[in-house]
């Protein structure tokens, strides 16, 4: 029988509830949602996903209050970036409250904070009274599922629901900011730019880089990321048709991601040519998607023709960087 919207979300209050894992839709991806107060539900999260134990999760809260819950020693800067973004595709990173379990954290001092906007996870976050620790609903350094079929694709039986809120509106995950000293730091980039975040603080927000004086701890980031189950290839046009031309010559089958048309004459050396959206928030919701619809032609490599450098774009830059790391 369907669930109405309210029925489904009884269901999944009454299965966090008793330990359960739940997906939940949020505005970036899905979660893989479980009660942060219960180590052992907590740690069915690692378990489902193949997850390592030192790599930490975000706590999703219903409103920014409930901060205080989680975190201690919290600077003007969180509550005024919680204040401006939240609901929203923001993360905070703080010092974490004595009552948070290591086993959230990752082992860490330090816990990640976010008030989702999606319409049914607030409604359940409201009605649960307590904090949602949640990864996104894919498998250990695969692509992040933006829809309900994605997670039902990448985790099958090994949860106990999934609330369906339709696709995702942004479609990357939350931009990551480290609070834990005088200088705010970015340590995952997205849809809410460093521009945004100075703009609010009125000082300048970095990005984290392999020189900032002392790196910061950010283990999912480290490895191959967001990766098709097929190397993906990331290059600019020219290098783009150059490559094109050498794998047609091998025989190779390709699935294309690209800006413009690409030429006829290797069209029979193409699973599929999928044209992106040219502006970037298009572009970020329907990347996933269609880095999924590729691997699942028969092509045995992925080609994707790299965005512009231009500021709105880094954040899926990046995501196509860490998604191209295992063939460069
Ligand atoms: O948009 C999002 O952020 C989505 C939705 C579901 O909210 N969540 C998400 O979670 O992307 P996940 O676990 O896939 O990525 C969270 C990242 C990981 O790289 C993790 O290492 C980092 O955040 N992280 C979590 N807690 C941290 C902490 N205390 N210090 C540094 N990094 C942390
Ligand atoms: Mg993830």
């Amino acid at each position: 029988m369907i669930k109405t919207a309210s029925q489904s979300i009884e269901h999944a209050l009454a299965l966090l509830r008793q330990g359960g894992l739940v997906a939940i839709p949020t505005e970036t991806v899905y979660g893989l949602a479980a009660d942060a107060s219960n180590p052992e539900a907590v740690q069915k999260i690692y378990l489902a996903k193949g997850r390592p134990a030192n790599n930490p999760l975000i706590i999703h809260l219903p409103h920014q209050d409930a901060m205080q819950d989680w975190a201690i020693e919290i600077p003007r800067e969180a509550w005024q970036l919680a204040k401006h973004f939240w609901p929203g595709p923001l993360t905070l990173i703080l010092p974490k409250h004595p009552s948070v379990s290591m086993n959230v954290t990752g082992g860490q001092e330090t816990v990640a904070l976010r008030v989702p906007n999606h319409p049914l996870t607030l409604e359940l976050l409201h009605r649960f009274e307590g904090g949602l620790a949640a990864p996104s609903a894919n498998r250990y350094g695969r692509i992040s599922p933006t829809t309900a079929e994605h997670v039902k694709e990448e985790l099958g039986d090994r949860l106990d629901f999934i609330l369906d809120g339709g696709p995702c509106l942004i479609g990357i995950e939350s931009t990551i900011v480290y609070l834990c000293d005088s200088q705010p730091i970015i340590l995952r980039q997205g849809h809410i730019s460093s521009e945004a975040l100075s703009s609010v603080l009125e000082k300048p927000v970095l990005m984290q880089t392999p020189t900032t004086e002392q790196t910061i701890l950010v283990p999912g980031s480290s490895a191959s990321h967001y990766a098709p189950t097929k190397p993906l290839y990331l290059f600019e046009k020219e290098k783009l048709l150059e490559t094109a031309q050498h794998f047609a010559k091998e025989n190779r089958l390709m699935g294309v991601l690209c800006f413009g048309k690409m030429p006829q004459e290797f069209q029979a050396h193409f699973s599929k040519v999928i044209i992106a959206s040219d502006e970037p928030l298009g572009y970020a919701q329907t990347l996933y998607t269609h880095l999924r619809t590729l691997d699942n032609t028969p092509a045995d490599c992925l080609l994707v023709e790299a965005p512009p450098s231009s500021e709105p774009w880094l954040a899926i830059r990046d995501r196509l960087q860490r998604a191209s790391l295992k063939v460069t």
